[in-house]
């Protein structure tokens, strides 16, 4: 196998952490995104030991800010010449009340949706310049039970709840990847591909801070407590399995804009409100957001 040059962000916990380590036991280049400096270190470290890879990098940028991710890019391209895959897996749910980040965004739009957007937009003349590119994107089964969208409120001013955002994000990250995957096929880019997942609910760190109120917290925080006992929620190794599937298997070589499920099938996202206008209306909004930091 080719060994390529791969991106994932969030790889300092949970399902990322797992990906990036079975990645990197394939023997490719793995840079390992963090938010914190010394945790994405300890674990390029722990990367290294475990597989006996030493390549493995780390680039470090805090998500809630659009313009850290602008320089995350900037950073990557200043050692990288090309990217081959492209995972965009951190994420999270929040909590009861609606917080915006320093730059004045509602924060799960802003981790869930635009930054993967534009970290994938500002690396789109990296991933070109690779043979075969993927991109991948993480969303979720809570897709399924997303309201309907307003295009007039993606900061979620007038409407706002913790898994309500949450599914509502996770939904607009499916339309981008398709719109993406549709766009990149108009304009005859034929060696970039766009996929987007969901893993399965699994023990890891997501859901676990925050105070989402009191039965949400009893839902993530009761699965958690009993998974240590029973088998409530999966394993994050068998979280990671479909991105590890998407990153680099043969058998979607070529395959874009299709949403994969847990088992490394393809599925049909939840289409209650989807059509090709709201797809569109999506993309323009959230193109209105992140341009600012695409000059
Ligand atoms: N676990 C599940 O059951 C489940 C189900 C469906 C979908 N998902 C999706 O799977 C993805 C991974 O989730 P997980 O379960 O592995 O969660 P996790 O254990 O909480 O890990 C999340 C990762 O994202 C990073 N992160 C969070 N906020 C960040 C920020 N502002 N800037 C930079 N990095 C940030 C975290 O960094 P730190 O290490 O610094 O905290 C961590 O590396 C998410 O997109 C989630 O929505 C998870």
């Amino acid at each position: 196998m080719m060994q390529k040059i791969i991106l994932i962000t969030g790889a300092t916990d949970g399902i990322g952490k797992v990906a990036a380590k079975a990645l990197a036991k394939q023997g490719h280049k793995v840079i390992i995104h963090g938010r914190n400096k010394e945790k994405a270190q300890a674990v390029r470290d722990e990367i290294k030991r475990e597989t006996g890879n030493n390549k493995i990098d780390t680039i470090i940028a805090d998500l809630f800010s659009l313009a850290d991710v602008k320089k995350m890019s900037e950073e990557f391209k200043s050692r990288y010449e090309r990217l081959d895959v492209l995972i965009n897996n951190a994420g999270a749910i929040f909590g009861k009340n609606r917080e915006t980040t320093k730059e004045g965004l509602e924060k799960t739009m802003t981790l869930n949706v635009f930054s993967p957007l534009l970290l994938t937009e500002l690396l789109m003349d990296v991933l070109v310049k690779s043979p075969s590119a993927r991109i991948i994107n993480t969303s979720s089964a809570m897709h399924r039970r997303s309201a309907k969208p307003d295009f007039s409120d993606l900061q979620l001013e007038k409407r706002y709840s913790s898994s309500g955002s949450y599914a509502l994000s996770k939904l607009y990250l499916i339309w981008l990847t398709q719109h993406l995957a549709a766009q990149l096929k108009k304009q005859g880019i034929r060696n970039v591909t766009a996929n987007v997942s969901h893993p399965g609910a699994v023990a890891t760190q997501f859901g676990q801070s925050n105070d989402k109120g009191f039965f949400i917290n009893l839902v993530f925080k009761g699965a958690m407590g009993l998974s240590r006992i029973i088998r409530v929620l999966g394993d994050p190794e068998k979280g990671a399995a479909t991105t590890v599937y998407l990153a680099t298997s043969q058998q979607v070589e070529g395959v874009s804009g299709k949403f994969f499920d847990h088992k490394m099938k393809e599925e049909k996202p939840q289409d209650k409100h989807y059509s090709k206008e709201n797809e569109q209306k999506l993309w323009d909004s959230c193109m209105r957001i992140i341009s600012p930091y695409l000059k």
